[in-house]
């Protein structure tokens, strides 16, 4: 005996349908996902009371953050970190600061869009600041660690940083190629060392629609200064990390919501020889796992 196919009648009497609809989904995490996405855009459609040129709006704001996507940015991924979901998906990744088999690991935090793979592999010390980079120089070092707390020898530290003018080596045709771009392996007490240049803050790009929004939110477009860090090691979950200059500006107020307590380095101004110099220390823990790097941002 067949029933009779139910029809809505309200808004409310949408969802049920549109769940059913889906139910045959063979991918049980699509399926669940698919359905809680499909609950929360409902929800908020009714409790905002959308109006349709809002709804045309929002359409719009897709459509231009995917065509201005290309070669050169990535408005997607900024739109999402500028909502904070690129970072709340890290975090709930990464649930750092919690106990892993009795270790703590490392916080982690967004990619951003201006990673590239294959930088340059470096001896020990060598500094990333190629061509005349000008700023103060900046000595890093560190450990790396496993989840029980050893050092961890051949541990790879890919680091990218931001010009003191602000601009990554892919935004500013005036740097070489890989410019404070470079890899790292660790020696056998699971050390590394490198040299480089204080990191300055900037604006994430504010020319397409992501700044348009920033602008409609007034919301300021200017990152901390920081060094981005990649670190892995074969069996171990790829770490994306940043850390973070404890003098910068806009530490409290980072537009894409990467700052958590324990990513703030201790940015140490010293001199040497008359001239001034920043040291910074920083260790790294990683946890077992399967070593996954991401895809490039921007290719
Ligand atoms: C970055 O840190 O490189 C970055 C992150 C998010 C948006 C723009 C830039
Ligand atoms: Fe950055």
């Amino acid at each position: 005996m067949s029933t009779t196919p139910t029809l809505p009648t309200t808004p409310e009497s949408l969802l049920p349908l549109v769940h059913q609809a889906m139910d045959a989904t063979p991918d049980a995490r699509l399926r669940q996902l698919m359905a809680s996405l499909t609950r929360h855009l409902h929800q908020f459609v009714i409790h905002n009371q959308v109006t349709e040129a809002e709804f045309e709006a929002a359409v719009d704001f897709l459509i231009r953050i995917g065509q201005a996507t290309g070669p050169k940015t990535n408005e997607v991924i900024l739109a999402s970190d500028l909502l904070g979901v690129s970072t709340l998906v890290a975090l709930v990744n990464n649930p750092a600061g919690h106990l892993q088999e009795g270790k703590a690991h490392s916080h982690a935090a967004l990619l951003g869009p201006f990673w590239r793979r294959n930088a340059p592999l470096c001896a020990p010390g060598e500094s990333i600041a190629r061509g005349d980079t000008p700023g103060i120089p900046l000595e890093v070092s560190g450990t790396v660690y496993d989840a029980q707390g050893c050092p961890l020898a051949g541990a790879e530290v890919d680091v990218w940083q931001a010009s003191p003018v602000g601009l990554y080596e892919n935004q500013d045709p005036e740097q070489p190629d890989m410019n404070l771009r470079g890899r790292y392996a660790t020696d056998v007490q699971g050390r590394y060392r490198l040299r480089t240049v204080v990191p300055a803050g900037y604006p994430v790009p504010t020319d397409g629609p992501c700044g348009e929004l920033l602008r409609a939110q007034q919301r300021h477009p200017f990152r901390p200064a920081h060094l981005h860090f990649m670190v892995s090691s074969p069996g171990h979950k790829v770490l994306i990390t940043q850390v973070f200059a404890d003098d910068a500006e806009t530490l409290y107020t980072d537009p894409v919501f990467g700052v958590t307590a324990p990513l703030v380095g201790h940015f140490e101004r010293v001199t040497r020889d008359g001239k001034p110099l920043a040291l910074l220390t920083h260790d790294f823990h990683l946890i077992a796992g399967e070593t996954v790097f991401p895809h490039p941002p921007i290719p």
